[in-house]
């Protein structure tokens, strides 16, 4: 986790300077569509137990900004519920994989109804790190609120405790990156796929048929010892090329790191904790806080870097990395 944010710290901005910057233009594309800003929501469990206004809060202050935003399995609300709370979206649905494919299919399914455009499988999570802070901190798990996808949902994988219970695949099922060919055999929707950082693992995502990948440590959630996400996205950049679209998300607080990570390459980046931060402070009304406060700072730095357009933020504005 400060790795992520360490990262961003090393990096440098190259800024070009009498630039005519009075308009500035931070809308781009996600997988086809038209968004306003280069940043997303990233999936994040149980926005109920932050706030009562929960996913719905989250959906309709992402929505009214025009910025993507993506819902996990494990949502206090049913995804139809969030859908509802923001019809016109862009929206998202993250899958952890369940022990049974029908179980997967049925979410894939109940989400392309519900006007989901993608589906992020998240990959990074076979069994659930030891989260020693939750732990010191009383985290119960018996304490989580119910999920809003239904009670057959399997919440995560306890560590190896409890067998059977994981997001991974059963043993006898179709192994590894052929469970992306069996999600497109399901849904027409493109599929995104969460916690890549290897070039290999990029690159076997695309081969079954990922339109994109995140590069993502899970926000330092996971592995101890994983490389910080803006670290592992130049290789993953450098193997994909122009097949797949490539995000980012770990550490992200700034326009400043929103601009770096598209230097390198990302196309766009995601929000973990800063999202839940705004939704614990203040609802729907802390995450459109949250989402109007990195756009401006967004704009500002783009401002600053004498860049107007998202295409113009290439790898000419960064900067040397420091201590190089
Ligand atoms: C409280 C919390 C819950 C999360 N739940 C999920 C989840 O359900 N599914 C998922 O794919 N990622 C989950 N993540 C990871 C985020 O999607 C994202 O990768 C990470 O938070 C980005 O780092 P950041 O928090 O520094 O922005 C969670 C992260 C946090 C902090």
């Amino acid at each position: 986790m400060r790795a992520n944010h360490e990262a961003f710290t090393r990096r440098t901005l190259r800024s070009r300077v009498l630039v005519d910057v009075s308009h500035i233009d931070p809308t781009t594309t996600v997988l086809s569509t038209p968004v306003n800003a280069p940043f997303f929501v990233c999936p994040t469990a149980y926005h109920g137990s932050i706030h009562p206004d929960a996913e719905m809060g989250t959906a309709r202050a992402a929505s009214a900004a025009g910025v993507l935003a993506a819902f996990s399995t494990l949502s206090t609300a049913s995804l139809e519920q969030i859908a509802a709370a923001a019809p016109a979206g862009p929206r998202w649905f993250q899958l952890y994989l369940q022990p049974e494919f029908s179980a997967s299919q049925r979410l894939v399914e109940r989400a392309e109804k519900s006007g989901y455009s993608a589906i992020v499988l998240t990959v990074d999570l076979p069994v659930l790190a030891n989260r020693d802070r939750q732990a010191h901190g009383g985290f119960a798990l018996a304490a989580w609120p119910p999920l809003g996808n239904g009670a057959d949902i399997v919440g995560p994988p306890r560590g190896f405790e409890t067998r059977g219970r994981t997001f991974t695949l059963r043993p006898d099922a179709e192994s590894g990156w052929k469970i992306l060919d069996q999600l497109r055999g399901v849904t027409d929707l493109p599929l995104v796929v969460k916690g890549v950082l290897t070039a290999d693992d990029a690159l076997a995502a695309i081969e079954h048929g990922a339109r994109a990948v995140i590069v993502s440590n899970h926000g330092g959630r996971q592995l101890d010892g994983a490389p910080a996400s803006l670290d592992a996205l130049p290789e993953v950049v450098a193997a994909v090329g122009t097949r797949a679209e490539v995000y980012l998300d770990g550490g992200v607080r700034r326009g400043s790191d929103v601009v770096m990570a598209l230097g390198l390459g990302a196309r766009a980046v995601g929000l973990g904790r800063p999202i839940l931060w705004g939704l614990g402070a203040g609802g729907e009304r802390g995450v459109a806080r949250v989402l109007s406060l990195l756009m401006v700072d967004l704009l500002t730095t783009m401002a600053l870097t004498g860049r107007r357009s998202i295409s113009e933020l290439d790898s000419t504005v960064l900067g040397p990395v420091r201590g190089t």
